[in-house]
């Protein structure tokens, strides 16, 4: 199975499964997440609305491609902060960049990972679907982490990074020239150490540099994770 065919399975194969098992449900808010492995997952929750399995779904989504999604398949889109959605989610379903063995994750290859963070910290359940290249045996030295951090802060950042033993790289965008400008207006560092770190230890520790916005360490709100095992079965863990 290519890598591509395990994303649709594993996004499909969690959408049923999550109907069948009551977490997804007429009459719910639901986050929704952003990448390849989150897009055939919304597109197949369109569809289960579409058939009427569910009805009356509300989502929150995490960035302008998911906004645009959404538009094109009719799931109507509402602000976290509408009185119809209160702030809180009952369920967040989104992509991962890597998956430990504590279901601990890396977010935010694609840039999202704030609006991602939302969502995910503001959800009754989260839920990650990933391919298997994503699950790993632990995090911050492979996938480097992405960081959201305020433009104008990038050199003290860095240099407060480097001190936690961080090498950074300023994501630079692509057929645009200078950094990726993030959907919020800020830029970006991918950053690695060379041994593996704590990621929930890393995460506050991240988080409180001055001038950083978000990094992408979720380890607060633990997801059920549905990704393919070497037998190419869905596995739900
Ligand atoms: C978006 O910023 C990310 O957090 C994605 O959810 C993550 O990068 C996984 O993306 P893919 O499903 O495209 O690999």
């Amino acid at each position: 199975m290519t890598q591509s065919e395990q994303k649709e399975l594993v996004a499909s194969v969690a959408i049923d499964t999550l109907i069948r098992q009551g977490k997804i449900f007429s009459g719910m808010k639901i986050g929704l997440g952003t990448g390849s492995t989150a897009y055939p997952a919304v597109r197949h929750l369109a569809g289960r609305i579409a058939d009427g399995t569910v009805k009356d779904i509300k989502a929150v989504v995490t960035s302008f491609g998911t906004q645009n999604l959404c538009e094109e398949l009719d799931i109507p889109v509402f602000s976290m902060n509408d009185k119809t959605i209160g702030g809180h989610l009952d369920l967040a379903i989104d992509g991962a960049d890597e998956v430990d063995p504590l279901n601990h994750v890396i977010k935010g290859g694609g840039a999202a990972l704030l609006r991602e963070k939302i969502v995910a910290y503001n959800s009754t359940q989260f839920v990650i679907v990933a391919d298997s290249t994503k699950i790993v045996d632990s995090l911050g030295t492979g996938f480097a982490l992405p960081v959201e951090i305020i433009g104008e802060a990038r050199v003290p950042v860095v240099a407060a990074l480097n001190a936690l033993g961080a090498e950074c790289v300023l994501r630079e965008g692509v057929r645009k020239c200078g950094p990726v400008i993030t959907d919020n207006g800020n830029q970006l560092l991918d950053i690695k150490w060379k041994t593996p770190v704590d990621p929930a230890e890393m995460e506050d520790k991240v988080n409180g540099i001055v001038g950083v916005v978000e990094n992408g360490f979720f380890t607060k709100n633990r997801p059920i994770v549905f990704t393919i095992d070497k037998e190419g079965n869905v596995i739900e863990r």
